[in-house]
């Protein structure tokens, strides 16, 4: 499906949420719902990018979820370092350059360093664009941009957003949360001012192709005047 309307999307951004649910129905392990979370995100990625979607936020782990048991924080990380060694062939395959934003500093040496060769590979204008969100705070972000100011005499709205993490990305023209759940839990709290907000009640390891195509139906058909009229 190719784009279709004119409204402006140029960013999509997923709250991948449903996981845990997932293999809880199953009786499976949750770690066998995050497997399957990861394997759900290259067809929902290449997706997009059909749809001409040239930024694509993933929240695959926030700040928050460091309050989860050890185990599956590894399990998280363990994912995380597969794909990375995975996903090169496609990286190159779809014309994709991949980025990070949130802390990255608890990861593993070898998996920053994995993460930081991948993110120069097609790292120019014309690459679509894949950022993942890891231990990512949208209310952190603030915080630091504000820290990182030098000159604090007059603080403006240009001013903090460069200093955001996503400074080198438009805000969110959409952002989908998968699994039922309405809230935005802490991800792009400034970038989202404006953001259309779509729910679907399928879990994301089950959020498919054509749960797809509705959330960007439903996109079209909205009017976005940015409190104008
Ligand atoms: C939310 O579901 C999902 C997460 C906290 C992790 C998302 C991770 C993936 C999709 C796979 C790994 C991705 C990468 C990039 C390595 P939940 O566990 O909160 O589900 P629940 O609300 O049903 O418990």
């Amino acid at each position: 499906m190719n784009k279709i309307s004119s409204q402006k999307m140029s960013h999509v951004a997923i709250i991948m949420d449903g996981n845990g649910r997932w293999a809880e129905q199953k009786k499976s392990p949750r770690s066998e719902g995050h497997k399957k979370g990861l394997d759900n995100i290259l067809p929902i990625v290449q997706h997009l990018i059909e749809y001409k979607v040239k930024y694509i936020t993933l929240f695959a782990f926030s700040t928050e979820n460091n309050k989860r048991p050890y185990d599956e924080k590894k399990h998280l990380v363990k994912l995380l370092d597969e794909a990375l060694n995975n996903i090169s062939e496609k990286i190159n395959e779809d014309n994709i350059n991949l980025s990070f934003i949130g802390d990255l500093t608890n990861l593993p040496k070898k998996t920053i360093s994995k993460i930081n060769q991948l993110n120069k590979i097609n790292n120019n204008d014309q690459s679509n664009k894949l950022i993942i969100a890891w231990n990512y705070s949208g209310r952190s972000d603030i915080v630091n941009a504000l820290n990182n100011i030098k000159n604090k005499d007059k603080i403006t709205e240009k001013k903090l957003e460069s200093h955001l993490m996503t400074n080198k990305i438009p805000d969110p023209d959409l952002i989908i949360r998968t699994g039922n759940q309405i809230r935005l839990s802490n991800f792009m709290l400034w970038q989202a001012a404006y953001s259309e907000l779509y729910f679907s009640q399928k879990l994301w390891p089950d959020f498919n192709k054509n749960d797809l195509n509705k959330a960007l139906k439903e996109f079209e058909k909205r009017r976005r005047n940015y409190g104008s009229i």
